[in-house]
């Protein structure tokens, strides 16, 4: 059973490092992972364990993560990368003399749960410990700062991979990069580490040994799984981060009540709701504020970005940003629901049909080949087949109002700003640029005209 502590615990998130190996222009720890930054995951466990207050250490392009940073977080910069000691030691201004836990965590390791930041501090505060250390036994332990036990199980000792005797390299058990301090222990011995080591580096891990020589009690707590504790060094482990907090979030969504074909082919963020009796397709990618509705089908092949969806609605095939589906609306195969598109309830957004900025009134249908911008469309419409807004005049946006129970035949062009009464039936292949009135019959293109066995002289005349 996890425990959890009641007094005030504060964080140092350290995310000052350059990320050499993603070979970005960008920080490493800016990196996404289902819309939200590395360390933006980090910050929010920190949170979710009711850590507060929580310093972030910056240093390599501190300006771009700074701005990744909540306003509840004190950024603090690290002038020189001179070692992880030497970054929670420049943490210890904008702490401003607080006692008790501060726990130290890996701005680039994002799956950390907020159930082991808890741990790691209620641990520490029973044990009446001067720090508890994360520990892991990874697949390949290489890299990692090994655990050196003492008779007693406390940590003797970590000792880096560079800095390894043969003996210490055969440890398995690792040091996993988060911690728990006592904060008044933690900065004094911060004082004492040097850089007398393999890497000329001040390594936060020297401070176990300090304690250790002081008598001070150090503790491990062992995390579940290696996974959890996944720092992300490379694109292939920002790629494995990714399906682990994907089947992550996945799982948890199943769990509610949320049906899956394919949860390897689902991408959900962490911000999304769904409600239960949904069913997910394969390929769907639920992002942002997206909120999903009881018994709608979404997918396959459908992103949803900050798009809400009610109930009963089916989603197939299809793009949307910043959408609204009311209850039992439909969209695709292949429709594009840009910003603002409105499907009211039971509305119909069809095959290949692009809509923005518009709202299409309760039970109304553009089944097919549309595009509808800057529109207001009433109950009970139909656009017919390949009917479009002409909404831009190549300088000004101008809209375009059909009201309830009209009737727009197939192939109509509705040259914008115009205004099409209520019932009023528009013939097919009208081009309209004047106000239709209600209950009308708006007719705008050239009669058709017919001349007598033309085709068979035609066919004479070209014959050989
Ligand atoms: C560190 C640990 C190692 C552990 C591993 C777990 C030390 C000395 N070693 O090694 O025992 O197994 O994490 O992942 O701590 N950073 C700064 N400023 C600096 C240096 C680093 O902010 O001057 C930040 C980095 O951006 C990173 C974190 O500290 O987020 C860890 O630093 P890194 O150099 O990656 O340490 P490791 O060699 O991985
Ligand atoms: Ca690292």
């Amino acid at each position: 059973m996890r425990e959890r502590s009641q007094r005030p615990s504060a964080a140092i998130v350290l995310a000052a490092g350059k990320g050499t190996r993603m070979k970005s222009k960008k920080p490493k720890v800016a990196h996404d992972i289902l819309g939200k930054p590395l360390v933006r995951w980090v910050v929010d466990a920190a949170a979710e364990a009711g850590v507060d207050p929580i310093v972030c250490v910056v240093g390599h392009q501190r300006e771009q993560v700074e701005a990744l940073l909540p306003a509840s977080v004190t950024a603090v910069e690290q002038k020189a990368l001179a070692g992880t000691a030497d970054a929670v030691a420049s943490a210890k201004e904008a702490l401003g003399g607080f006692e008790g836990s501060v726990v130290v965590l890996s701005g680039d390791c994002p799956l950390i749960h907020p159930e082991t930041i808890a741990e790691l501090i209620a641990v520490r505060e029973r044990a009446q410990a001067a720090c508890t250390v994360l520990t892991m036994e990874p697949p390949d332990p290489f890299g990692y700062g090994r655990i050196v036990r003492a008779a007693d199980g406390q940590v003797e000792r970590i000792v880096e991979q560079k800095d390894a005797t043969l003996e210490e390299a055969a440890l398995t058990e690792c040091n996993a990069g988060f911690y728990c301090f006592d904060a008044q222990a933690l900065f004094a011995a911060l004082d004492q580490v040097d850089a007398n080591n393999a890497q000329g580096e001040l390594y936060l891990t020297d401070t176990i040994g300090i304690f250790r020589a002081q008598g001070a009690r150090v503790e491990a707590v062992v995390a579940d799984a290696a996974l959890e504790c996944l720092g992300v060094n490379s694109r292939v482990q920002l790629a494995e981060a990714t399906a682990a907090m994907a089947a992550r979030i996945a799982r948890r969504h199943m769990d509610n009540g949320v049906s899956m074909m394919d949860p390897t082919s689902v991408w959900i963020g962490p911000d999304v709701r769904i409600e239960r009796d949904v069913e997910l397709l394969p390929n769907v990618m639920l992002l942002g504020e997206t909120v999903v509705g009881e018994d709608s089908v979404i997918g396959p092949n459908t992103r949803l970005i900050d798009t809400q969806v009610g109930r009963g609605c089916t989603v197939e095939e299809t793009v949307a940003r910043e959408a609204v589906l009311e209850d039992g609306a439909t969209a695709g195969p292949r429709a594009y629901l840009r910003p603002g598109a409105h499907l009211c309830e039971g509305a119909k957004a069809g095959t290949h049909v692009e809509i923005k900025k518009s709202t299409v009134g309760p039970r109304s249908k553009v089944p097919h080949l549309s595009y509808i911008g800057d529109a207001t469309i009433g109950a009970d419409v139909n656009v017919g087949a390949g009917s479009i807004t002409c909404n831009y005049d190549g300088q000004k946006k101008h809209p375009t109002v059909i009201g309830d129970g009209a009737f727009i035949g197939s192939d109509t062009m509705m040259v914008a700003p115009v205004t099409i009464g209520e019932n009023a039936v528009i013939a097919a292949g009208s081009c309209i640029t004047r106000d239709v009135a209600a209950d009308a019959l708006g007719v705008a293109r050239a009669r058709q005209t017919e001349i007598d066995d033309w085709a068979r002289k035609h066919r004479a005349t070209t014959r050989d």
